[in-house]
């Protein structure tokens, strides 16, 4: 009996068959993930990641209810037209503290993963407000109504707790504070010595310029902060590589 005529048993016998796939799928998926867990560059840690700062948590899940995602990816792939447009490739240790995290599928605006620092908040109140008014041929939507959403840390602590919970490692302090960081962000006369230990390069400012703390201060102190934490001129990849 030749090889093929056997497969007929496999393909006359439903139950057998999804056993097999079953077995097939399985294999697959082991080969894939399981690397996954011992190579070294995706289960390094990167000096400079530090947990999200309570303002730009908030703003990151204002990010995610506005759907953001759906247009902007953050995740530069290891490509020379990307790096040269976006800057480094996203290390895995980029996203270690993203519960979800923010990689995307789909490209129609350009990729966020380094967008801190590169423009002015001047600017981004400018182009979230009105994409147009500064990219004219942009079809990015008007997010301006974020202006007028004043915000307060009511369930900040909460917030973070759930965050602590899947591992994101807020200490203790970070939380016991995290009302006080949370204002003093977005207050350039505060004291901010306690929230910069607690969150490196975090940027203070009065992101969008009006008084009061708006969603649109708490987008714009996370869009600030992307890409910023890993130092590249310093950052060498892991050897094993
Ligand atoms: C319908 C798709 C779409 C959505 C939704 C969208 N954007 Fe955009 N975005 C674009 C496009 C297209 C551009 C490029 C033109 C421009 O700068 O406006 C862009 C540009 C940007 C830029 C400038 C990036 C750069 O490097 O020049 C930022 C920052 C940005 N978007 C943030 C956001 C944020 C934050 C949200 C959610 C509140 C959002 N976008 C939602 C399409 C979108």
């Amino acid at each position: 009996m030749a090889f093929i005529d056997r497969h007929a048993i496999l393909e006359k016998n439903a139950t057998l068959l999804l056993a097999a796939s079953l077995l097939v799928v399985m294999i697959g998926g082991i080969v894939e993930i399981a690397p996954l867990f011992y190579l070294q560059n995706t289960i390094e840690t990167v000096q400079g990641m530090r947990p999200y700062s309570p303002l730009e948590l908030t703003g990151r899940d204002i990010y995610i209810r506005e759907g953001c995602y759906l247009c902007h990816s953050q995740m530069i792939r290891p490509m020379r037209d990307e790096s040269e447009r976006y800057g480094h490739y996203s290390l895995a240790a980029e996203s270690e503290y993203d519960h979800p995290f923010q990689w995307g599928s789909k490209r129609t605006g350009p990729d966020l993963a380094r967008v801190g620092g590169r423009y002015s908040d001047e600017w981004h109140v400018a182009h979230l407000t009105n994409p147009q008014s500064v990219v004219p041929e942009s079809v990015m939507p008007k997010y301006g109504f974020l202006m007028n959403n004043l915000i307060s840390p009511t369930y900040i602590v909460d917030r973070l707790n759930a965050d602590r919970m899947v591992g994101v490692p807020y200490t203790d302090e970070m939380i016991a504070s995290a009302k006080a960081d949370f204002m003093a962000q977005a207050d350039p006369n505060a004291d901010t010595t306690g929230l910069l230990a607690r969150y490196p390069k975090a940027q203070v400012a009065n992101f969008d310029g009006q008084p009061g703390i708006s969603e649109m201060d708490a987008l714009i102190a996370y869009l600030q902060m992307l890409g910023t934490l890993v130092d590249f001129s310093t950052f060498t990849p892991d050897a094993s590589r």
